[in-house]
């Protein structure tokens, strides 16, 4: 590609060794594509006679299928990387009028371009694939109906939630990844093409033309930053920590409540895997591997920045190290999803055992206080008597309802009979009305909204 300035061969070690071939064949598909559409622009300029375009796009096209026939024909050690194995195969099919494909172009725009069609259709797969796995939370919450459980501030029982409403927090967290993926997508699509090395093409590319055939919403705006830029890179491995982020969370969150401790639900054996020694066992293997891999992602994220922080413009050769970074981390995620939307939705949920658990611990106190606000007592008072009397449930080894009237009465005179009522599952749930609240109506209103963002996210999706 480059030998007539040199007068020694290279270094066969250090050869080898600065190739990015075997990793960057996975880019053979976009290459293909922007080669194409670069032979179209250099016809259209007069570099190419229309015969020689012609060979051109079937000698590119041939390349493809001759890789999808045999895969193997990429464990190929004379190319350096996915742009000369191009350019290679190309030559070796239709000869010299090959090697008028590099006209005006430069592998610094090659691969910017390349990266930025792989993260587009890397996006537009994760974050269909992340519809699927939203979609399992709110059918969950819409099959849990009424359903109560408790909620944890502290890791500590704190007060009783709709099942659902417990479901939805995590679309709810799961959304803001989508819209976060889709916003990113902005930033990754537009084209390269015709920035070249560094200063711009040296023929009066169609940039336009080249940025719509390809896709691309309109061409870069500035050849320097266009092909040192890998800000989408970053910026789309930072998107699948986040969602990594959740996915741990939920994941941890998914064991605990598997544990005897909790016992919320039954872990899918079809998704689990025994102990070779404890015969009893049977253990969370796929959430203990969600958890696992959210450290491989972020540890991704982390290597793109580190590389490109203290880069001058415009390319340098650093930028291929972020290539297995974004590869790994995109592979990662695509092999996550569809796993843990099947688990999502075949686990089984322990709902008796959830409600038991939501009716013991005095989660009702909260509720208790306001029952006192409401007759007008304030409420730092009203969470002192309260306390009172969680205290002397303690003692008694009940529940705050089940301590009487007059016991109640003797810590404060706005204890009455209909405080019985008042502090009841159900009423506890409903007086949480309000939007974002657990009460049953507004987790069905809820449900229905999440519903309505997921089909929105469908029409909008990118074929
Ligand atoms: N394989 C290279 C990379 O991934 C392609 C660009 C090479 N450009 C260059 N000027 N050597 O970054």
């Amino acid at each position: 590609m480059w030998s007539g300035r040199f007068r020694q061969r290279l270094d066969q070690a250090f050869e080898s060794w600065q190739r990015s071939f075997p990793f960057d064949c996975r880019l053979l598909e976009c290459e293909l594509e922007s080669s194409a559409v670069h032979a179209r622009a250099l016809a259209r300029v007069g570099v190419l006679a229309p015969e020689e375009l012609e060979a051109v796009l079937s000698g590119l096209e041939q390349i493809g299928e001759r890789v999808a026939g045999d895969p193997e024909l990429l464990n190929n050690d004379e190319a350096e990387d996915v742009h000369h194995y191009v350019e290679i195969e190309l030559v070796r099919q239709i000869g010299d009028i090959g090697y008028k494909l590099h006209s005006g172009r430069s592998r610094n725009e090659q691969i910017a371009t390349d990266l930025r069609l792989y993260t587009r259709a890397a996006i537009d797969e994760i974050g269909a694939a992340l519809t699927e796995f939203i979609r399992a939370f709110v059918d969950r919450a819409e099959q849990a109906g009424d359903a109560a459980m408790p909620a944890y501030t502290h890791l500590q029982r704190a007060e009783p939630v709709v099942v659902g409403h417990w479901l939805l927090a995590y679309a709810e967290m799961l959304l803001r990844d989508r819209a976060r993926l889709e916003d990113c997508r902005k930033r990754t699509n537009l084209c390269p093409l015709g920035t070249a090395a560094v200063a711009g093409s040296t023929l009066p590319l169609d940039r336009e033309f080249m940025a719509q055939e390809l896709g691309f919403a309109a061409p870069t705006a500035n050849s320097i930053d266009a092909t040192a830029d890998r800000d989408f890179l970053i910026e789309f491995l930072s998107v699948l920590s986040l969602l990594a982020i959740h996915l741990s969370r939920w994941a941890e969150e998914m064991l605990l409540f598997a544990t005897q401790e909790y016992g919320f639900l039954h872990l899918p054996e079809a998704y689990s895997t025994g102990s070779s020694a404890m015969p009893q066992k049977m253990n969370g293997d796929l959430l203990e591997l969600v958890r696992g891999k959210s450290g491989r992602i972020i540890g991704q994220a982390t290597a793109l920045l580190v590389v490109t922080k203290g880069l001058p413009l415009a390319y340098n050769k650093d930028l291929q190290e972020t290539q297995e970074a974004v590869f790994d981390a995109a592979e990662t995620m695509v092999g996550v999803l569809p796993l843990i939307t099947k688990w999502m939705q075949t686990v089984e949920f322990d709902l008796e055992r959830m409600l038991q658990a939501a009716q013991s611990g005095s989660m009702n106190a909260l509720a208790a206080a306001t029952y006192l606000v409401r007759k007008g007592v304030p409420f730092r008072i009203a969470h002192e008597q309260v306390g009172k009397a969680v205290c002397l449930a303690l003692d008694r080894h009940c529940e705050l309802e089940q301590l009487k009237l007059d016991e109640l009465e003797q810590i404060d005179g706005h204890f009455a009979s209909d405080f019985y009522d008042f502090v009841k599952l159900e009423n506890v749930l409903a007086i949480h009305d309000l939007p974002g609240g657990t009460a049953p109506g507004r987790v069905r209103q809820a449900i229905a909204s999440a519903r309505k963002k997921l089909l929105e996210e469908e029409a909008h999706a990118h074929a």
